[in-house]
């Protein structure tokens, strides 16, 4: 497994729960350090358990060599990041250099999967940057959520395979075969394809039901009622209805926008890909105006914002809305005084710049003329209200993520905005 982050050490513990040998190649010694003691890096339910499990039972293990981790490999995951490159590209940089670093190391026969999400045409790039005839690259892209990632990895859907030899690509199926999952084997351009097009889909989905959202405030509608008269027609479902403050993450923003990218440089219009970006664009701008206008300005303000990652029960806080809506405040002019469970007071974090980090969602509070709830963490909703109340400058509270009973708010004196409701 090359590359220990928020995809490779689930998909390691959960092979390695699967009777597999898994040799973890991690280049960042303080994530390598924390896996060698027994513990995760990322916060994720049960990898803990899973992690001591898989060394004690001495089918884990972890070097900082990429190149060692291949050497005695019938497999090798590449779960690398593809970061947002400065023109909406997908940068596949970190996978080209892990896999040259592997080449020569290779068993003939071996595998290399490209786990990380990748453009279409990443297989044939790393085959020649694998430089050699005798091994192959199969295309599995990965469908984990954070926050849940060891269950989805251990009970995954559906696993995808794409190789130009399906021989190859059912070897990587067959590892996965415990999760039970539905299995799909294609060519390597439809299995790159599907990555990106179920988290384009999945982003449509969620700027349809915000712009669905703005449009019951302005009619009057109530979006927790016509999400659930939606919901229960099959074809439609119930999840990714909930409107809020805009997606965000480490996937949804990047692929949307590698998706576009590679559709211009294929000359496809795809104009409703680019109004699912468009409208997210606008859904936070539609936060920040809620916010200022129930604080009775921005400059000079200062705005508690409860929630920082870019949703609950992950600590991460790549492209997450709430840190876009903080910098946005505060490049305003507001006091942001923020908290969120996963994030220490009193360190330096460069997505934090002009940002205070409170201890608790009651400091956080103090002084504030308006409060935010930007992440849906459970703990914001058990909060004593006349406490927060007495802490307050001004009871003003702009509910993003639809978290509160605005009933609730209203009798304990708040006045309250939330999201697509009356
Ligand atoms: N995070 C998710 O929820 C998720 C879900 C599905 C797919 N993906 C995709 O999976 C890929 C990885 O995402 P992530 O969130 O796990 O990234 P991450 O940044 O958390 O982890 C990547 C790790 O790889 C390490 N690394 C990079 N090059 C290396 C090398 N040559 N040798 C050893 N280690 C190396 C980095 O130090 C880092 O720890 C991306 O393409 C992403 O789009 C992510």
């Amino acid at each position: 497994m090359v590359g220990a982050g928020y995809v490779g050490i689930p998909t390691a513990v959960t092979l390695s729960h699967f009777g597999y040998s898994v040799i973890v190649a991690e280049r960042d010694l303080s994530r390598l350090g924390e896996l060698r003691a027994g513990r995760s890096p990322i916060r994720e339910e049960g990898l803990d358990e899973l992690l001591a499990e898989g060394i004690a039972a001495g089918l884990l293990t972890f070097t900082d060599n990429a190149t060692e981790a291949a050497a005695d490999a019938d497999v090798v995951f590449l779960c690398v990041a593809t970061p947002q490159g400065n023109g909406g590209e997908a940068d596949i940089t970190y996978i080209i250099d892990a896999a040259t670093s592997i080449s020569a190391a290779l068993r003939p026969g071996s595998i290399v999967v490209n786990k990380s999400t990748v453009p279409v045409g990443t297989a044939a790039r790393v085959q020649v940057a694998l430089g050699r005839d005798d091994v192959f690259v199969v295309s599995n892209p990965e469908f984990l959520r954070e926050g849940t990632a060891v269950h989805d990895s251990l009970h995954a859907e559906r696993i995808v395979a794409g190789s130009d030899d399906p021989r190859h690509a059912e070897i990587v199926v067959q590892l996965f075969a415990d999760t039970g999952a539905a299995v799909v084997i294609t060519d390597t351009a439809s299995a790159e394809t599907i990555k990106y097009a179920a988290n384009a889909f999945l982003a449509t989905k969620l700027s349809f039901m915000n712009a669905m959202a703005a449009f019951c405030e302005e009619v009057g509608a109530d979006v927790r009622d016509v999400r659930l008269g939606m919901g229960h027609d099959h074809r439609i479902g119930m999840d990714f209805l909930n409107p809020g403050p805009g997606w965000g993450g480490s996937c949804l923003p990047k692929d949307t926008a590698a998706l576009l990218y590679m559709s211009q440089i294929n000359n496809f219009d795809f104009p409703l890909l680019a109004g699912a970006i468009e409208t997210n664009e606008r859904q936070l701008a539609r936060m920040v105006s809620k916010i200022e206008e129930a604080a009775g300005g921005l400059d000079g303000r200062t705005i508690a914002a409860w929630g920082l990652t870019f949703k609950a029960n992950t600590d991460d806080r790549r492209s997450s809305p709430a840190i876009d809506i903080v910098q946005r405040l505060a490049a305003r002019g507001a006091i942001v005084q923020a908290y969120d469970p996963t994030v220490a007071p009193g360190q330096v974090y460069a997505d934090l710049d002009g940002v205070s980090v409170m201890s608790s969602p009651r400091d956080a509070a103090r002084g504030a003329h308006c409060l935010a709830i930007l992440t849906e963490w459970s703990e914001f909703s058990l909060v004593d209200l006349a406490d927060i109340y007495s802490q307050m400058e001004h009871a003003a509270i702009v509910d993003c993520r639809n978290l509160l009973s605005a009933a609730t708010v209203r009798e304990a004196g708040f006045s309250y905005q939330g999201v697509g409701i009356r």
